[in-house]
């Protein structure tokens, strides 16, 4: 990837609002380069880029195959007052920003799925892990995001899931860093709105992009399973489970459409 072409493709605006972007040939994580920003002191927003990753890192202690050019690996190092913001919602509104900018994109329909999936009928197309550390006056927070981009079929085939890539929903699709450009963009912008109106502005667009809306579902939560129908997520992004003993309110764990699609992910 060209830094100079990121740079060029962001706006004066929100160049102000990054210290630095970072573009590597390789690297082990982008979200582990920005811990190692945030351990080496350096301050400000950063946006991490790289062209491969040899130690990608997806939700819930998987792996995120990152070969050379087949996806889009960048992190968003950004500083929020500690006040203003709750991980639950930063993490769907990071998911509806990345919706937004790859549904202009695509012929065909991307869904959401809770917290912060994207898929295309049941292939993924994209993943966010946001991570973060207690930090002091302001809290830093690491929003990583993988698209698959331009995926082989021997990669593909590699991969413990179904996936597509945004090559298959668009011919000519913009340059990785046009996109990566784009996400910022959109992020920031989004990020903005959420630090003051909280998530109830965007509950709307979630439901109405959710993939498994009024769906029978499993919920897991690593050591336990709920049963229930999705009824979508409440003004905090909370998601509402209408289960045998009534509606729960969910704020971790992974969605399933049946339990045997929960078994083979968790055996995988
Ligand atoms: C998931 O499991 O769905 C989340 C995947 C997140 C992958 C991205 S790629 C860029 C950033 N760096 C990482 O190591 N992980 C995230």
């Amino acid at each position: 990837m060209d830094k100079q072409l990121v740079e060029d493709s962001l706006s004066e605006q929100l160049r102000q609002r990054l210290q630095a972007v970072h573009v590597h040939a390789e690297i082990d994580s982008t979200n582990q380069e920005a811990f190692r920003l945030l351990e080496s002191k350096t301050a400000g927003n950063h946006l991490i880029l790289a062209d491969a990753q040899t130690a990608g890192r997806g939700r819930r202690g998987r792996s995120w195959q990152s070969p050379a050019g087949g996806g889009l690996y960048m992190s968003l190092l950004y500083h929020f007052s500690a006040d203003s913001v709750q991980l639950q919602g930063l993490s769907l509104v990071t998911a509806l920003s990345v919706h937004s900018v790859l549904s202009s994109l695509s012929s065909m329909e991307i869904k959401l799925k809770w917290p912060n999936d994207l898929l295309v009928g049941n292939k993924k197309l994209s993943g966010i892990l946001l991570e973060s550390r207690i930090g002091d006056a302001t809290l830093p927070i690491i929003i990583g995001i993988g698209i698959n981009y331009a995926l082989a079929e021997d990669v593909k085939a590699e991969i413990d899931r179904p996936v597509v890539a945004l090559d298959e929903l668009n011919q000519s699709p913009p340059s990785r860093e046009e996109l990566a450009a784009s996400l910022c963009s959109q992020i920031v912008k989004n990020i903005d709105r959420y630090c003051d109106s909280g998530f109830a502005p965007f509950q709307a667009h979630w439901n109405a992009n959710d993939r498994y809306l009024e769906a029978d579902v499993v919920i897991d939560s690593g050591n336990s399973r709920l049963i229930g129908k999705s009824l979508g997520v409440d003004a905090e992004g909370a998601l509402i489970l209408q289960t045998a003993t009534g509606e729960q309110l969910i704020s971790g764990g992974e969605i399933f459409p049946s339990l045997r699609d929960a078994n083979e992910v968790n055996d995988a």
